[in-house]
């Protein structure tokens, strides 16, 4: 007996060929036959260095990466119709990735990958310097209560890091559908991008490009996004630098 669909973006047991939707909005891609499922996870991290991207994709290809990915909407839509890149995908909490992770294995995603970690261990620690053609951050959790503002994931020292892995001209786009940290955003990224604000819905997914911006925008709220490229010129050192005064530090 199948089991009931909660509503909850949780996936339920479909057959080949079926596709699936939250809140109404289909998910990118159809259910293929087991034979042609791919494995998604990537479940074991350097523990020292960083991640080979060639090596654990098997080619050369543009990185697409997603921070805080939630059930991977994002990327598995833009895995399915972008299969010439490839996405690695994280998120802190190992539940959300184990939906994602099936979805991306059943529909065959051998471009994508599902990995739990942090955001900032990914960004600091696992990247690749210049490896990354995107960085995409969707609705990166707000901590909207008084004080909690500094344990935010959008902070100068993690834009630096955004610098250090993305490839000359690369594109980093965040969104978030909290006023304040979209002004503390905003305050920031001008240091580091060339940044511009959108504040029309991305064409390629008007009903929401994440399961949080379809949500927001089913409850009408304003959802802020916007994308840039690392102002021409500036480096690493630079940017943390940059990321020092910003964050009030000398040395
Ligand atoms: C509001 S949800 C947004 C999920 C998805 N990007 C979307 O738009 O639907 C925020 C996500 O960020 C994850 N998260 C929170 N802190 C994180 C961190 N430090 N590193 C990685 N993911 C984090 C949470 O587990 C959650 O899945």
């Amino acid at each position: 007996m199948p089991r009931k669909r909660r509503g909850n973006g949780r996936p339920k047991p479909t057959g080949s060929g079926e596709t699936e939707s939250e809140f109404g909005v289909p998910i990118p891609g159809s259910i293929l036959p087991e034979e042609a499922w791919a494995r998604t996870a990537l479940k074991k991290l350097p523990q020292n260095g960083a991640i080979d991207i060639d090596a654990l994709f098997g080619r050369h290809a543009p990185l697409v990466v997603d921070i805080g990915c939630g059930n991977g909407r994002f990327s598995i839509g833009s895995a399915w119709s972008r299969k010439d890149h490839d996405h690695l995908a994280a998120d802190v909490l190992p539940v959300v990735i184990r939906y994602a992770t099936r979805r991306g294995n059943q529909r065959g995603l051998n471009n994508l990958r599902f990995c739990v970690v942090d955001g900032e261990r990914l960004v600091t620690q696992l990247l690749p310097a210049s490896r990354a053609r995107e960085v995409h951050c969707y609705h990166p959790q707000p901590f909207p209560r008084p004080g909690e503002g500094s344990v935010r994931l959008i902070n100068p020292f993690f834009l630096a890091e955004i610098i250090r892995v993305l490839e000359i001209g690369g594109l980093f786009v965040v969104q978030t559908d909290n006023s304040g940290y979209w002004k503390q955003i905003i305050s920031m990224v001008s240091h580091f991008f060339t940044f511009h604000e959108n504040n029309d819905y991305w064409p390629d997914a008007p009903q929401g490009r994440s399961r949080r911006e379809i949500y927001a925008l089913m409850k009408g709220m304003k959802v802020y996004r916007g994308f840039g490229s690392p102002i021409e010129g500036i480096n690493y050192e630079e940017a943390l630098k940059l990321s020092d005064q910003l964050a009030g530090r000398n040395h």
